[in-house]
């Protein structure tokens, strides 16, 4: 089946309400597009959940903090919405940045504490963009369901306070990471990285496995468990461990000593991509 594409706000909630007048529930997945099995994961969920699923392939401006990101992030809308097509989506909405923002916004969502940290403390205002146009786009679709992959963490912890917080009748669904074979966590700017550094790119994944090893095997001290995962990071010009955290995985703050499960969380700078990952450890039992 093809999708329908819908650009404006005004036909989406046209179609929308149609969908919820046959008595569908209405399952919504955000993402900036350029595709991969990480998003066909949460919409394979999202059609299973749901009797309309929505995708919104949105490239939203506020939540970059350097335009030559903004404009190297990877556009692919043909094939996006061919792949979405094979999963039984039917609703694609696909805004130009003016239709979301016809004048800039003067009111945004401050997410707290949740941002201090990681990548909240390296990219200024990104999560502060993230959760206004997840508000936005909740606001607009006004779903029963939605879906994110807990390969952003630190995004999912803070959509499921927005949730919480502002009492919005919405299920937020976290999904699990989907990796390559050798353990890179897929990502949209995978494919960014130059042929001859794409082996290095795996290094993140393999640091974050050395330390949740040294918590599984007794280690309480961050800054252990961070020596431990530095090990996996080779010594080369273009390769840059830009942070790598032991957090609380509910309120994302560091913890001084590892007593129970926590999200370990790193970012790395390959060239001039930058990724993120992230797993989850849980020290042995005393
Ligand atoms: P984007 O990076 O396109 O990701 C869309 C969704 O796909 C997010 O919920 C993300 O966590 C999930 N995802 C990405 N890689 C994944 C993987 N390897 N396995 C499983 N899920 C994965 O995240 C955003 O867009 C934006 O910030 C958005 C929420 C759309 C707001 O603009």
């Amino acid at each position: 089946m093809i999708p329908d594409v819908v650009t404006t706000i005004a036909e989406l909630r046209a179609r929308v309400l149609g969908a919820r007048h046959s008595g569908a529930s209405i399952g919504l997945v955000p993402t900036m597009g350029a595709l991969h099995e990480g998003h066909a994961s949460l919409a394979t969920r999202a059609r299973a959940d749901n009797g309309c699923v929505v995708a919104s392939i949105f490239v939203n401006p506020l939540q970059f903090d350097r335009q030559d990101d903004l404009d190297a992030y990877p556009r692919t809308l043909d094939a996006d919405v061919a792949a979405l097509g094979n999963l039984g989506v039917e609703l694609v909405f696909a805004p130009s940045p003016s239709e979301m923002y016809p004048v800039p916004p003067e009111l945004g969502i401050d997410v707290g504490r949740l941002g201090d940290h990681l990548c909240g403390r390296h990219r200024p205002g990104h999560f502060r963009g993230v959760a206004t146009v997840v508000m936005k786009l909740f606001q607009i679709v006004q779903p029963d369901r939605a879906y994110f992959g807990e390969k952003d963490a630190q995004q999912l912890a803070i959509i499921r306070r927005l949730v919480a917080d502002f009492n919005l009748p919405v299920e937020v669904v976290g999904m699990p990471t989907l990796r390559e074979a050798d353990g890179l966590a897929l990502s949209s700017r995978n494919r960014r990285l130059r042929p001859e550094e794409r082996h290095l790119a795996v290094a993140l994944s393999r640091a974050l496995t050395e330390g949740r090893l040294a918590i599984e095997a007794g280690a309480t001290d961050p800054a252990t468990v961070r020596l431990a995962a530095a090990q996996a990071i080779p010594t080369a010009p273009r390769v840059r461990l830009e942070y790598f955290e032991s957090v609380d995985p509910e309120t994302m703050q560091p913890v001084d000593r590892i007593s129970g499960t926590v999200t370990l969380a790193g970012a790395l700078w390959v060239g001039d991509v930058r990724l993120i990952d992230n797993v989850r450890a849980t020290p042995p039992l005393r």
